[in-house]
């Protein structure tokens, strides 16, 4: 396996050095249409769902996911520790995850913490490498999230995942381990109480944080992760010696779907809770001009960006940097993104129309594992396994 059984420092240059490999650096294209309804080599699948019973003890709720998804998590934690033991190659890292993690999941907030024994004990997995899986996630997504409103005033979000930088890169093939280990791992879940939805996401399983979700009727909410030199490893490091005032960002967004009843009390949460890493949080209503861009360090707020159709704004797109700073040469997909939503107008903006935005390269680039679409007022949430094949972006 690539990446595994090599020093960090060569996996980092090759990762840094990969693009200078190709002749030519676009990886873009002309915008795509007519690609919905989903088909053809792009299109690797549909999502299954899965019912979480809120009603259930936190500990018992994940039990017949994981009774059906364990043999893939395993797959993909061995995978992280085969990445983990390449970078320190002692083998301690396991051993340290394995013993000495396992305490840190106590300390975590309520559910959470329950559920993460839960998932361990339905798995079969060890509980200090389920908590390094669900940290993962919190570290390494890079996404394309959109808010748009048509001229209706109705509210569309949609979002790629896009997961596994640097996680091993598979020479054969072209693809990153990873990523490709994840797919099978993507589940839509339908959270309910009462026997009814409170919210749906679409997450890995075993992951119980959420980076997409809709409140039927109400909003729907993506993050995404934002780098930083005030990056997420020092909250991390602060909760494991002790300060744990900040919240872990998936933690939040779960808390908001479940919790929250209205758009803005989910921008207030979102903006005012002091977290562990910086983030940027997408959050789109129901009514017109509720979109927004949260962009958050860890202890402040540093920018709101507010749909205002009548003003223009009648979307907004993040992706991983600043709004207010260019993106990397490297990895602009801000730039295309918002290229082909100009192209497709606000008169022809419709959930069809954002997937051809998410389906043109380099925004569909190697790392995507799905497409979500969500449309509020109808409840309606859809998500898409992702292959980008041939020429493409590895980010
Ligand atoms: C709107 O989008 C659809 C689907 O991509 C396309 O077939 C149609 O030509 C577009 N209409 C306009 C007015 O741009
Ligand atoms: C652990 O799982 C078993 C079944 O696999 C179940 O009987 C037991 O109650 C569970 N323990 C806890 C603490 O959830
Ligand atoms: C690459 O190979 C891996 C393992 O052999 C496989 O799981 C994955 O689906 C392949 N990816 C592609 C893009 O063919
Ligand atoms: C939910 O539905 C199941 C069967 O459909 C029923 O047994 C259960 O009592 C219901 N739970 C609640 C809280 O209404
Ligand atoms: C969401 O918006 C739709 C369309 O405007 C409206 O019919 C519906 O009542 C709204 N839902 C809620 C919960 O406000
Ligand atoms: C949501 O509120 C309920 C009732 O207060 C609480 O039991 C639950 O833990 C909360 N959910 C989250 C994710 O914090
Ligand atoms: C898209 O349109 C907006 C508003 O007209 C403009 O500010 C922006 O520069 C355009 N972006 C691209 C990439 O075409």
């Amino acid at each position: 396996m690539p990446g595994a059984g090599k020093p960090l420092c060569c996996i980092l240059a090759f990762c840094l050095l990969w693009p200078l490999c190709f002749s030519s650096p676009a990886w873009g294209e002309d915008c795509r249409s007519k690609t919905y309804p989903p088909a053809g080599p792009t299109f690797k699948g549909t999502v299954p769902t899965y019912i979480i019973n809120l009603d259930l003890p936190p500990s018992r709720r994940w039990d017949k996911l994981m009774s059906e998804k364990k043999t893939e998590l395993k797959t993909v934690i061995h995978s992280i520790k085969d990445l983990a033991n390449a970078f320190i190659p002692s083998g301690k890292v396991i051993e340290i995850v394995d013993t000495k993690l396992v305490w840190l999941i106590s300390t975590l907030p309520y559910p959470f913490n329950e559920e993460l024994k839960g998932i361990a004990n339905a798995s079969g997995i060890p509980p200090g490498e389920i908590l390094l899986f669900n940290i993962f996630y919190e570290i390494f997504t890079v996404c394309t999230s959109i808010v748009a409103e048509d001229k209706t005033g109705k509210l569309y979000h949609a979002r790629n995942l896009d997961f596994g930088l640097f996680l091993g890169w598979n020479v054969k093939n072209s693809s990153w381990i990873i990523t490709q280990e994840l797919k099978p791992l993507v589940v839509t879940l339908d959270f309910q109480r009462n026997n009814k939805t409170v919210f749906k996401s679409t997450n890995f399983a075993g992951y119980v944080g959420i980076v997409s979700g809709i409140k039927p009727g109400i909003f729907t909410l993506t993050m995404n992760e934002r780098f930083s030199l005030d990056g997420g490893y020092i909250g991390i490091f602060e909760w494991i010696l002790g300060r744990r005032d900040g919240m872990w960002m998936g933690f939040l967004t779960r808390t908001a779907l479940e919790n929250s009843t209205s758009y803005q009390e989910a921008k207030d949460q979102l903006v005012k809770t002091r977290l562990l890493a910086p983030a940027y949080f997408i959050l789109g209503g129901n009514k017109t001009g509720e979109g927004c861009v949260i962009t958050r360090s860890r202890l402040a707020t540093l920018d709101i960006w507010d749909l205002d159709a009548n003003g223009g704004t009648w979307y907004v797109v993040e992706t991983n940097y600043d709004r207010w700073q260019a993106p990397l040469v490297l990895d602009d997909r801000r730039t295309p993104a918002m290229k082909c939503m100009n192209q497709t107008k606000q008169e022809n903006i419709s959930l069809s129309t954002i997937y051809d935005v998410l389906s043109t390269k380099p925004i569909l680039n190697k790392l995507t594992v799905c497409t979500t679409l969500m449309e509020v007022s109808e409840g309606r949430s859809e998500s898409y396994l992702r292959e980008c094949i041939g020429s493409c972006s590895p980010w």
